[in-house]
């Protein structure tokens, strides 16, 4: 498979490619292997010469700097994180049971991934240069040019500088002890806890200190959740609303969406995600639609950053279709919305509805 991914990934699309694991890859794995983990693009993979690049931190800033790999490698403290990344998009396929997303791809439970990254913190590079007052936004330009955009235009975003600060924002070089392969965004990428996965920009070259958010396409158009009535072709650049920290999920994993297994004992896994700065605390499963409930087990995290994996023992009755529902809650007592119906938008964005899957006993499996 291109990339070194699984041959089983599911591809959206080649080119750009995109592509995520089949759901029960993501199983029970607290580091999603680097094959394995899902991946999005908005235009061709670029290959940037490791000794030729450099990053720029420019802007509203006391000291510019122009950084290579060694320089943040010998400069600054490094530091290993595990984090899990979300697309928007996630569960999109969910929305559009709901009503069609013309022109986006039907992802998964599959666009969310944990990896270990290494790096430095962005707040470290950041205070070398030293903001200035008025600075409230850090813009991330990458090298990839999408002919998605209108205009074409290198990929970006930006986050407000608070956030930028907080010291698990990373400059990461490396993936789960390895260099940042190609299609993750070697050399040098950012990874954003607790923000949507488009802000963790791949192919970093440039970190710029502004007073607004970044006019980037990706910040000012896509990304943003529009009404429902929006049309999203028309959509005037910062309208709606934009999108920066992911709101509390979940997704069943195993056993797949129309598997039959046999009946009786069974252990039903998936992921919770909480949104920035929180943590979940408690997971249920039905296996009867939503009629009756169980608490699912928690297993245990690597840090405040990632997914929460969960699984459930259920007893399945036999020769019947079973509907499984999970819904989770984070510390502030909040749960999932259960439906996608009042969720959806146009572009298809945020669905963290309860999961729902129907799988099928027999006794000829
Ligand atoms: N960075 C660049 N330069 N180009 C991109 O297309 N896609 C973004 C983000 N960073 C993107 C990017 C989106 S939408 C997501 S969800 C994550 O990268 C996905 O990261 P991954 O491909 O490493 O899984």
């Amino acid at each position: 498979m291109l990339w070194d991914k699984r041959d089983d990934m599911v591809v959206h699309e080649w080119e750009p490619f995109n592509a995520e694991p089949p759901p029960a890859a993501l199983a029970d794995e607290p580091l999603t292997p680097v094959e394995a983990f899902y991946s999005r693009n908005h235009g061709p993979i670029p290959r940037v010469d490791r000794g030729t690049w450099r990053l720029a931190v420019r802007g509203l800033v006391e000291r510019a700097l122009t950084l290579a790999l060694a320089d943040l490698r010998r400069g600054f403290e490094p530091r290993t994180l595990t984090v899990t990344l979300q697309c928007a998009g996630n569960r999109r396929a969910g929305m559009m049971a709901v009503r069609q997303i013309p022109g986006e791809d039907p992802w998964g439970d599959g666009a969310t991934s944990t990896a270990e990254w290494t790096g430095v913190r962005l707040a470290d590079v950041l205070a070398t240069a030293r903001p200035l007052r008025q600075a409230s936004h850090v813009a991330f330009e990458a090298v990839d040019v999408s002919p998605l955009a209108h205009p074409s235009q290198p990929y970006g975003g930006s986050i407000p500088l608070a956030k930028a600060m907080e010291p698990d924002v990373l400059l990461a070089w490396a993936m789960n002890g390895h260099p940042l392969p190609i299609v993750h965004g070697a050399p040098l990428r950012v990874v954003v806890p607790g923000y949507i996965g488009a802000r963790s920009v791949k192919w970093l070259r440039s970190v710029t200190l502004q007073t607004d958010p970044s006019d980037n396409y990706f910040q000012a158009v896509a990304y943003r959740l529009l009404p429902p009535d929006a049309d999203p072709d028309r959509a005037e650049p910062g309208a709606g609303l934009s999108l920066g920290p992911i709101a509390l999920n979940c997704a069943i994993l195993r056993p797949d969406g129309g598997a039959t297994v046999r009946p009786g004992p069974a252990t039903v896994s998936g992921y919770a995600l909480a949104g920035e700065h929180r943590q979940v605390v408690r997971v249920d499963l039905s296996a009867d639609g939503g009629r009756s409930w169980r608490q699912a087990d928690l297993d245990p995290t690597a840090s405040a950053h990632t997914w929460q994996l969960w699984h459930a023992d259920v007893v399945l009755p036999p020769s019947s279709d079973i509907e499984l529902v999970a819904r989770a809650w984070d510390d502030t007592g909040a749960l999932q919305p259960e439906s996608a119906e009042p969720l959806w938008n146009p572009k298809g964005y945020a669905n963290n509805s309860w999961p729902r899957t129907v799988i099928h006993t027999s006794t000829q499996t």
